[in-house]
């Protein structure tokens, strides 16, 4: 039977030329994208700094509700930022870590950008980091998070699927343990918007924040902010700027807040990314996300299959529940392999721990997911991935 998701590699130009694997890191790029940057090209050449007020300086906020839909949130509830650890740093700018409630709760395998910013701005704000370590590297156990959570816990600030094994956390879980003692949470989804269904609404999240560039394929600087409208407007995030401003117009000496999604900007929006960020997002929400999540599981669950039987250690979730869109394995001599299998154009990454990352997307055909193990057995037989030893790119 054929796959009715195939039906949008002729979105993709990419997929003509590569066997492209790696929508964990970049997704392939629609090829409407160019229709939409000639738009803001158009709009900047022809209309000129007229555009700000026909429709750029609400873009960060129409953007979102591009957005919104696959997150389960509503029209304007979502603000675009250039990236996540701005949006983080947001939220942690807003809050107050008075004792006794001064505690923001992680785990050991958070993103680390992620983390740098809790470490130093949240700490610098008088925040104490609680970090709930894994056992294996691949996930963090459920009850020994709920219990690191109490009343002195002001944020758990956790990534929803971590990038590093791809282990889907107990959101619903960990909300509801952190609403009962009165803390708030905040979800870095980037791992899981546009791979996983995520709704905002019904696992409780008081924040979530992802990116169009990886699953979305949306590429860089889009990125997004969700706060709960039953916290966002009685908060006050001091990383702020004049997008923020009830009146920006009025150049006011004192910040006086806007309300909704704008409350949580700063400062000019970076307008060309917003153009391209869209065409991505469409192309998810027409495949529909139940459908990409089905494939998912079976093409990840065929993966580790391949790698299982080639003896490769796997650094993914067994449990195809708790299991998001990426399967790492471990292969003798991984990163000269994974520079191997670049070079035939079969586009993977190589992260160190963990392995030679796979992804496969809702426009991954099943051979390709084969192509890509039989490529490493041939490259590994031939040791034709001496030809790469010693050569480091900056950029893994
Ligand atoms: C879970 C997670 N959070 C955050 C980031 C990066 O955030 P930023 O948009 O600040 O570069 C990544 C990038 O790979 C990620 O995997």
């Amino acid at each position: 039977m054929t796959d009715p998701l195939l039906r949008f590699r002729a979105e993709f130009p990419i997929l003509e030329r590569t066997t492209y694997l790696v929508s964990n890191s970049l997704g392939a790029m629609p090829r409407t994208v160019p229709e939409r940057l000639a738009e803001y090209a158009a709009a900047w050449g022809e209309r000129g700094v007229r555009a700000w007020a026909e429709g750029w300086w609400q873009m960060p906020v129409t953007v979102g509700d591009e957005i919104a839909p696959l997150i389960g949130a509503g029209p304007g509830e979502v603000a675009m930022l250039p990236n996540v650890t701005i949006a983080q740093a947001a939220i942690l700018s807003a809050l107050d870590y008075t004792p006794p409630r001064d505690t923001i709760v992680m785990t050991s395998l958070d993103f680390p950008s992620v983390r740098y910013v809790h470490d130093t701005l949240a700490t610098r704000l008088g925040a104490r980091i609680v970090t709930v370590p894994s056992d294996d590297g691949i996930g963090i156990d459920t009850a020994r998070l709920l219990e690191a959570i109490d009343e002195r816990t002001r944020l758990v600030s956790i990534s929803y699927v971590l990038f590093r094994s791809a282990y889907i956390m107990d959101v619903d879980a960990i909300c509801r343990r952190a609403h009962d003692v009165g803390a708030l949470v905040a979800l870095d989804a980037f791992h899981a918007v546009g791979v996983i269904p995520v709704d905002v609404k019904q696992c409780g999240a008081d924040f979530l924040t992802g990116g169009v560039l990886k699953w979305l394929c949306g590429g860089p600087g889009g990125c997004f902010l969700y706060v709960a409208p039953a916290v966002r407007d009685t908060l006050a995030p001091s990383l702020t700027g004049w997008q923020a401003h009830a009146r920006p117009f009025a150049f006011e000496g004192a910040m006086d807040y806007a309300a909704g999604a704008f409350r949580w900007l700063n400062g000019t929006p970076v307008i060309p990314a917003l153009y391209a960020a869209v065409e991505g997002p469409r192309c998810v929400r027409r495949a529909g996300i139940e459908a990409i999540r089905a494939k998912s599981i079976r093409q990840t669950s065929r993966l580790i299959a391949l790698a299982d039987a080639r003896g490769y250690r796997v650094s993914a979730p067994r449990d195809p529940e708790r299991r998001g869109g990426t399967v790492a394995f471990d292969v003798p001599h991984g990163y000269e392999v994974a520079q191997a299998l670049l070079a035939r154009d079969i586009i993977v990454d190589y992260r160190p721990e963990a392995g030679i990352r796979v992804a496969p997307h809702f426009y991954t055909s099943d051979e390709e997911v084969e192509s890509v193990v039989e490529a490493i057995d041939e490259i590994l037989a031939r040791e034709s991935w001496r030809a790469f030893a010693g050569k480091r790119s900056v950029v893994t």
